[in-house]
């Protein structure tokens, strides 16, 4: 395609603001934006600005929505008793098989944290301030030493954080994972549109991008050739989560064997929602088919509609914790062309003006696209769901201080380490209000669960008695 055509295609597509500002630029300058402008598909990128920026209407939400049904935290009978049982050697048989990877998406952005570089780089536990990376790479670690197999690290970066993130696990050897188990790959973008639906760009010669959402794990798989590596290795299961939440358990036993035993293509873990008004999905069935009602789009008379024993009757939330199908996933994606719907918000993006002047914007200016990794579960022939207990599955860091901030998820971690040890027989000092008045951590290096917690102090003599205020690191 020449200037001359892509020149028209702007004008066609109300980017004519593009096409006179291409003109401007000099021959390096020009040529470097048309090749990023080449690469998109115009025609379905302005039915989506007109849908989404100029005309953006409410969510479509269906008049039969009921709440999804679930696998309680504990089991309810015998029945599930023995099910449970069963879950839990498969999932043992099957990360002892080696058929079990875990996933990370790590391409956001993390505007809310504000913090410079990316957010798996953010120190989140309390004593050694430990990266998140580091973290969940100790933890991988342990599981596949504990299990027998390696479990393979497939970790998602976009354009803006891939080199910074590759770097930073070059400088530390890996975390002491062979290089070789830990697939980095790179997800889409979607250019930041402003108000009036032009596109803005970020220096003269290049349009502002932006990651296109954690929904755009699953081509990216794909088209990096993580599908056919996992594919290579054997891998059938891929348990995913997010790179800001330390507290999840990198690979659940009872959560992989069920997912199996159920033969389900994309499972899911849900937490009780702490109250009608949480910022969680809502796991509802539609048409049957179970889906994530995001909670700006629930309508408030189901968000607080109740059961007559007092309990929300949509209470099951998501704390975007899956288990993929390797086999679901190539299923999705193998016409290269996943169409899931686009979510918009509205965001602060920095733009330049065509004469390069910077802005720096106080209001949100611009409309971000993103898909949503959930949108994928009503695409899925089977699914599962199953409770976490939120104390020990999630703690994320979203923000700088307050809800959802790393000093909420340190206090989250020393909690979960603080019972772990009590389980144990350890004395762990509490406030009267039953707060924990000491600092203490585990490194997931040694304890992957609370059997690696008991066999420790079962074989290094008595559990700890901790003082007040002691800080206990234990490795
Ligand atoms: P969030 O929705 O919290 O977004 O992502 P974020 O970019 O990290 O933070 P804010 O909203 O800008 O403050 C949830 C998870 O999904 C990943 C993030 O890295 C995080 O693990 N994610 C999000 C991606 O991998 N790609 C995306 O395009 C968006």
């Amino acid at each position: 395609m020449d200037f001359e055509e892509l020149s028209e295609i702007l004008t066609k597509n109300g980017q004519n603001q593009l096409a006179a500002h291409l003109a401007t630029l000099d021959q390096e300058m020009s040529a470097k934006l048309a090749v990023q402008l080449r690469s998109i598909d115009f025609t379905r990128l302005s039915k989506l600005i007109d849908a989404h920026v100029l005309n953006p209407s409410d969510a479509d939400v269906p008049e039969m929505i009921s709440p999804a049904p679930y696998f309680p935290l504990k089991p309810l009978d015998s029945g599930q008793e023995s099910l449970y049982q069963d879950a839990e050697r498969r999932g043992r048989e099957l990360l002892d098989a080696g058929e079990v990877c875990a996933l990370t998406v790590a391409g956001g952005q993390g505007s809310r944290l504000g913090f410079d570089g990316p957010k798996g780089t953010y120190p989140v536990t309390p004593l050694k301030k430990k990266t998140l990376f580091q973290y969940f790479a100790e933890s991988i670690a342990r599981a596949a030493e504990k299990f027998g197999s390696p479990i393979p690290w497939y970790i998602m970066t976009s354009e803006v954080n891939d080199a910074d993130t590759r770097s930073f696990f070059e400088r530390n050897a890996f975390f002491g994972l062979n290089s070789e188990d830990v697939f980095f790959f790179t997800q889409g973008t979607m250019p930041a549109i402003g108000m009036d639906g032009k596109l803005l760009l970020s220096a003269r010669g290049s349009l502002a991008l932006a990651p296109d959402g954690h929904g755009g794990t699953l081509l990216a798989l794909r088209k990096s050739g993580a599908l056919d590596d996992m594919r290579r290795r054997g891998i059938e299961h891929i348990s995913y989560f997010q790179v800001d939440n330390p507290l999840v358990s990198v690979v659940n036993t009872l959560f992989i064997g069920l997912h199996a035993l159920e033969n389900s293509e994309m499972s899911s873990r849900a937490l009780i929602k702490a109250g009608p008004n949480e910022k969680l999905g809502n796991f509802c069935l539609i048409d049957g088919r179970l889906s994530i009602i995001e909670y700006s789009d629930m309508p408030a008379e189901l968000a607080e509609k109740r059961d007559p024993d007092g309990r929300l009757t949509f209470r099951a939330g998501s704390p975007a914790i899956h288990i993929l199908s390797r086999s679901f996933v190539e299923r999705l994606t193998e016409d290269g062309d996943l169409r899931l719907p686009w979510h918009r918000a509205e965001k602060k993006v920095p733009y330049v003006t065509p004469s390069g002047e910077k802005i720096v914007p106080v209001e949100p200016n611009a409309v971000k696209l993103e898909t949503f990794i959930f949108d994928a579960i009503p695409k899925a022939d089977r699914t599962m769901v199953l409770e976490a207990e939120r104390g020990k599955e999630f703690a994320p860091v979203k923000n700088k201080s307050g809800v959802d901030s790393a000093e909420s998820c340190g206090r989250m971690l020393v909690e979960r380490d603080a019972e772990m040890l009590e389980s144990v027989g350890a004395v762990v000092p509490r406030a009267e209000n039953g707060s924990v008045d000491c600092i203490v951590e585990l490194s997931p290096r040694t304890f992957f669960d609370s059997e690696d917690v008991e066999t420790y102090f079962l074989k290094n003599g008595r559990a700890p008695n901790v003082r007040p205020k002691e800080e206990c690191y234990y490795e």
